[in-house]
């Protein structure tokens, strides 16, 4: 029997899967690490902290374990993430990750002078601020000595993969999320890279997610105990490499993750662009395509509400304390932009809000408001790709917050559609595990649409009534609010 390692480099946390070639999972690992705001609405992470947790988090996955039986590893992250190397192989500064608004400026620029129209013909999308292409941008602006350090150019999972292999790496599922990549084509798109400032050279080698880009540089293979032979594959973007482990390829498949993000994942054969470009049109780790809608707080709003304000770490003992009867049936709404928003309003000035508020509100009505609102930004996703006559009646569902039943619940009622709860944790952990089987020539991630399901939940036609009411008064709140965020911005 063969064993695979397969990783997803979060925001919260490094999360490790070892599974056997019948993909099954024989045990993994989850190594914290923390993200800074240096100012509002800035996000940055180390890159050696990532290495560390990956380091460590392997040492416990194989603990007791024969690791010369491990035959490849993939890994699977954040996308979007600035990583940037001197001509010494250091980082030149903190990461700048996929949900930092601090490039408002550059992505009006790429947006109106450059013009969404161009952007699209080069790239198949237009600038969202947490995109890889306003970050360099946003560098020329305002840190031109890090900026002319640059040697190497990278992604957060690419990190991983240079520090085990040395070579310079990416995968196009990832690749997509920078705006330098031609999409349809599969190639940077070498305009692009004249806007960006930055030559071919800087940028990495591009492949197949389930494409060997290595084998194990020998002092790595020594640090980690593991043989110097073990393939690493490409990897991939993690919603790419969630649809992978929830066997969302093929045409018009669904996945949503209720991670840090909230994302809604339709995979698709063929290229195709959503026409207002509020879905993202990328390429998918199966070799295809797929549209992606990405809400920049989701099962985050939950763990902000309960850590910081409610005080408590019990995140489901509060949500008992929601009965039936208040669904859809509160008069308190909450806009889950504590990051600005990505899809589909590209606001980088939008906040948290709540709204609604009375004497009587409790602290359980508000974290109800919290839950739809993170629900109702998806629905804006889902009409979205509703208008572009892609109509999805059911998905399956991974991250985080689909642990919580209640949530899934709304979320099935608000956006009406049956969800599918895998049976097994079917992330990008181990999605990119199968890219690693696939990566060292086993039989990974072909046929893997037979995902055990553990349990759908259906929307209920009452409820749903119900929800569309409360989705239509929500939908009036961001549009009366969006000048006013620009006006009490400091
Ligand atoms: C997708 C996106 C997020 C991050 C979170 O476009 O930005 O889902 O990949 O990990």
């Amino acid at each position: 029997m063969k064993y695979f390692i397969g990783a997803d480099l979060g925001t919260s946390a490094l999360k490790l899967v070892l599974t056997d070639s019948n993909r099954n999972i024989i045990s993994s690992t989850t190594k914290a690490y923390d993200v800074s705001y240096p100012h509002p609405g800035w996000s940055e992470q180390n890159p050696s902290d990532w290495w560390e947790a990956f380091a460590d988090g392997i040492d416990e996955l194989t603990r007791g374990f024969d690791k010369s039986l491990i035959s490849a590893i993939g890994v699977a992250g954040q996308m979007h993430g600035l990583v940037i190397l001197d001509k010494d192989d250091n980082v030149i500064r903190p990461a700048i990750l996929w949900n930092d608004n601090r490039t408002g400026r550059e992505t009006e620029y790429l947006n109106t002078q450059i013009g969404k129209k161009k952007l699209t013909e080069l790239t198949a999308n237009i600038a969202f601020a947490g995109f890889t292409a306003p970050k360099l941008l946003w560098l020329i602006n305002n840190e031109k000595d890090n900026f002319d350090k640059i040697s190497k150019i990278m992604l957060p999972k690419d990190y991983i993969n240079y520090r085990l292999t040395g070579v310079h790496s990416t995968d196009y599922s990832d690749a997509s999320g920078t705006l330098m990549l031609d999409v349809k084509n599969k190639r940077w798109s070498e305009d692009m890279l004249k806007i960006c400032g930055v030559k071919p050279e800087q940028m990495p080698k591009l492949f197949e997610s389930y494409d060997p880009v290595g084998t194990l540089l020998p002092e790595i293979a020594d640090k980690l105990g593991l043989c110097a032979s073990t393939v690493v594959a490409a990897g991939a973007g993690d919603n790419a490499g969630a649809a992978i482990g929830t066997g969302t390829t093929g045409d018009g498949r669904c996945n949503i993750s209720l991670g840090t993000s909230g994302t809604i994942f339709i995979s698709s054969s063929n290229f195709s662009v959503d026409e207002n470009n509020a879905l993202h049109s990328f390429c998918h780790a199966d070799g295809a395509y797929h549209l992606l809608g990405c809400i920049l707080s989701a099962a985050s709003c939950n763990k902000w509400f309960c850590d910081e304000i409610l005080n408590t770490e019990n995140y489901s003992l509060e949500q008992e304390k929601i009965t039936d009867e208040m669904l859809a049936n509160t008069d308190v709404f909450f806009l889950p932009y504590l990051m600005g928003e990505r899809s589909p309003i590209n606001d980088t000035d939008a906040t948290g809000l709540f709204i609604g508020l009375r004497p009587n509100t409790k602290r359980q009505d508000m974290l109800l408001a919290v839950l739809e609102g993170v629900a109702f930004a998806i629905r804006d996703n889902i009409e979205v790709a509703r208008k572009a006559g892609i109509n999805i009646k059911s998905s399956t569902v991974c991250g985080g917050g689909a642990k919580s039943m209640l949530w899934l619940k709304i979320l099935a009622n608000v956006l009406n559609i049956t969800l599918e709860i895998p049976q097994k944790e079917t992330g990008p952990d181990y999605g990119s595990a199968l890219l690693a089987m696939a990566a060292s020539g086993n039989e990974g991630i072909q046929n893997n649409t037979g995902i055990k399901i553990k349990a759908t939940i259906d929307p209920d036609n009452q409820l749903c009534k119900l929800y569309d009411e409360k989705y239509k008064r929500f939908q009036n709140i961001y549009p009366a609010v969006k000048e006013l965020y620009k006006k009490i911005k400091r």
